[in-house]
């Protein structure tokens, strides 16, 4: 049996909806596809204001425009998350400076936020890694205390919540990713949701290059023109076509997701009681929202092992973060610090295959394979 890691889902009405644009003439951006998805989340998830943006990567690009960084500026973030975190506030010139990750879970902690403080600090960014919310009320704490801005980076995280607030609506700034590995896709895809009413003029105007072409479109000026930074980041209506295709299943993505994530969960459960494998649970304060499902190996030698292993059985799992304060790129800015929760995270996660349409005989196929591993390699 070959069991492959990803497999978009396709709902049947894309072609539709494809259709529908092709007909109606109008296929640049922010028409009514992009209106029906906005409506969607704005209704659904109660966010004050949400934007459509070709990547959760752009949406972050915006969030650090609007944050406003300049040269010199320190944002903490997690070192244990995807280039673009970081990459969208370098572009402006920002200081990076990486937190660890809690021991109990690969989610920023904020006792380590909290030492990196300083009258530089402008914002915090935080990660809910799988979905699974970080502890927010301390983190905005620490905010409201230092006057800084912060920018949940949502990507893994649509219709999770923590203690009852959705996901990328409790910081200023939320982005999501509708990449064809998550919850619900466009391809390439994203969204930027601005909590703060304060942002909300500006966001439009730099997600339509810095012109107010949206409340032109809405006829509330009669002309429009060049009143600020910005650069195009809004979607074609094709790609909000395609999402929204997902959005009229959303209900049922999420069930057969959810499923895939316990079957897994009950699945590992007798290794994890064994002491041979760590499942970092969800705390009480948060949900699971089956983005994705991991388990952490013991170490970095035995996570080879068993990704080998698997691949000889036909299971395509992978491995990420590659922590950012290790990387290449940024090893020789790093302050040295030593961050041992995410190097613990970074050396012995391992993602397993995860897609709506997964049968049992799959789940079980995998799950079987990892408990022969255990059984008899280790
Ligand atoms: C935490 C995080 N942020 C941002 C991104 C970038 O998302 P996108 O591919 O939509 O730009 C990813 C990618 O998966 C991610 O894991």
């Amino acid at each position: 049996m070959e069991v492959l890691f990803n497999r978009p889902f396709i709902t049947g009405r894309e072609i539709h909806h494809l259709t529908e644009v092709a007909r109606s003439g109008k296929f640049s951006g922010n028409g009514p596809y992009t209106r029906l998805c906005h409506d969607f989340f704005e209704r659904r998830f109660g966010f004050r204001k949400v934007l459509l943006t070709t990547s959760c990567t752009d949406a972050l690009e915006m969030a650090a425009i609007l944050c406003d960084i300049q040269p010199g500026d320190e944002v903490i973030m997690p070192s244990f998350t995807f280039v673009s975190s970081a990459n969208a506030f370098m572009l402006r010139g920002a200081t990076i400076r990486f937190a660890d990750t809690g021991a109990d879970y690969p989610n920023i902690d904020p006792v380590s936020i909290a030492q990196l403080i300083t009258p530089r600090t402008r914002a915090i960014l935080v990660v809910h890694y799988a979905g699974v919310a970080c502890e927010m009320d301390a983190i905005m704490d620490l905010a409201l205390q230092h006057n800084l801005l912060v920018v949940e980076d949502a990507a893994h995280s649509i219709d999770s919540f923590y203690r009852g607030k959705p996901l990328g609506g409790i910081g200023h700034f939320g982005t999501f990713s509708f990449h064809e590995t998550k919850n619900i896709i466009s391809g390439e895809g994203g969204m930027l949701v601005i909590n703060d009413e304060r942002f909300v003029k500006r966001a439009e105007i730099i997600w339509e290059k810095g012109t107010d072409r949206a409340a032109f479109s809405r006829g509330e000026v009669n002309k429009y023109g060049w009143k600020d930074i910005g650069s195009s980041y809004l979607p074609a209506e094709i790609i909000a076509a395609l999402l929204y295709a997902q959005l009229e299943r959303f209900d049922e993505i999420q069930t057969l997701r959810k499923k895939i994530w316990h079957y897994y969960y009950n699945g590992l459960k007798p290794l994890l009681e064994a002491g041979l494998i760590s499942l970092p649970g969800v705390p009480e304060w948060a949900t699971a929202n089956g983005n994705m499902f991991f388990m952490v190996t013991k170490d970095r030698e035995k996570r080879m092992r068993l990704l080998s292993f698997l691949k000889e059985k036909g299971i395509y799992a992978v491995f990420h973060y590659l922590s950012l304060h290790s990387s290449d790129f940024f090893s020789p800015k790093h302050d040295g610090r030593v961050l041992p929760n995410t190097d613990h995270y970074s050396d012995c996660i391992i993602r397993l295959p995860f897609y709506n349409e997964m049968k049992e005989e799959e789940m079980l196929y995998v799950v079987e394979a990892i408990n022969r591993f255990y059984l008899t390699q280790v």
